[in-house]
């Protein structure tokens, strides 16, 4: 699952997220956004029935890799892997978390934007982590200060981006992937536009596309 994860990443490095409580209406997001060419989508936990939406996609969407966003506690981790997540993220990094996900071999990307936090995952042993929120940590110039002083590790900058930022991060090499709801806006998927999703991720695999060749 590691290495499909990769390739996909690296083929189309954007992962869009979807938070919804509907799960018919999480499966028809990943659908759309699958369409458009993302097919790694990170489900986020803010409200009471999203993992539904995370275990519908896992059951009814063919080609989508499916990850937990958004995850708090330990607890939470658990019952996601036991779901079938294929990633987890988190806003912060937790060590307990973390050491659950290296135990268990998941894919795990925790929030880190400052030094001190990169470096106490690079210490747990963790060699990706996201970098949120992107923008507010000081965007694509403290990317770069903390790529030349972490040479081993790579980022998933999420928060605050979008179509208009999205090639000054991709252009780094220490980016693995983007992620954000700039590819799921609320009145899109509250409408049924689901055209609308499918047309934001082509969007995004072509400045994608772009900014990595
Ligand atoms: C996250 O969960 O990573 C962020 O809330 C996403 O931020 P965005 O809405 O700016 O993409």
């Amino acid at each position: 699952m590691r290495d499909e994860l990769v390739a996909r990443l690296t083929n189309a490095p954007v992962v869009p997220l979807v938070g919804t409580d509907d799960a018919d209406v999480a499966v028809k997001t990943a659908d759309a956004l699958a369409a458009g060419g993302l097919s790694v989508i990170e489900v986020v936990l803010r409200s009471d029935n999203a993992q539904a939406g995370m275990e519908a996609i896992l059951k009814r969407c063919d080609d989508v890799i499916v990850g937990a966003g958004t995850v708090l506690t330990l607890d939470q981790a658990k019952a996601v892997h036991q779901a079938g997540a294929q990633f987890i993220v988190c806003p912060g990094l937790v060590d307990e978390i973390a050491e659950y996900c290296l135990a268990e071999d998941v894919p795990i990307y925790p929030g880190t934007m400052t030094a001190g936090e990169v470096q106490r995952a690079y210490a747990l042993g963790l060699r990706e982590v996201k970098f949120f929120p992107a923008s507010l940590a000081g965007g694509v110039p403290m990317l770069k200060a903390l790529g030349s002083v972490f040479r081993e590790m790579r980022f998933m900058p999420t928060g605050g981006v979008s179509a208009a930022n999205l090639s000054e991060f991709l252009a780094l090499d220490s980016v693995i992937a983007c992620g954000g709801s700039w590819l799921t806006p609320k009145d899109a998927v509250a409408s049924g536009d689901f055209a609308a999703i499918t047309r934001l991720a082509e969007e995004a695999v072509s400045i994608a596309a772009t900014a990595r060749s």
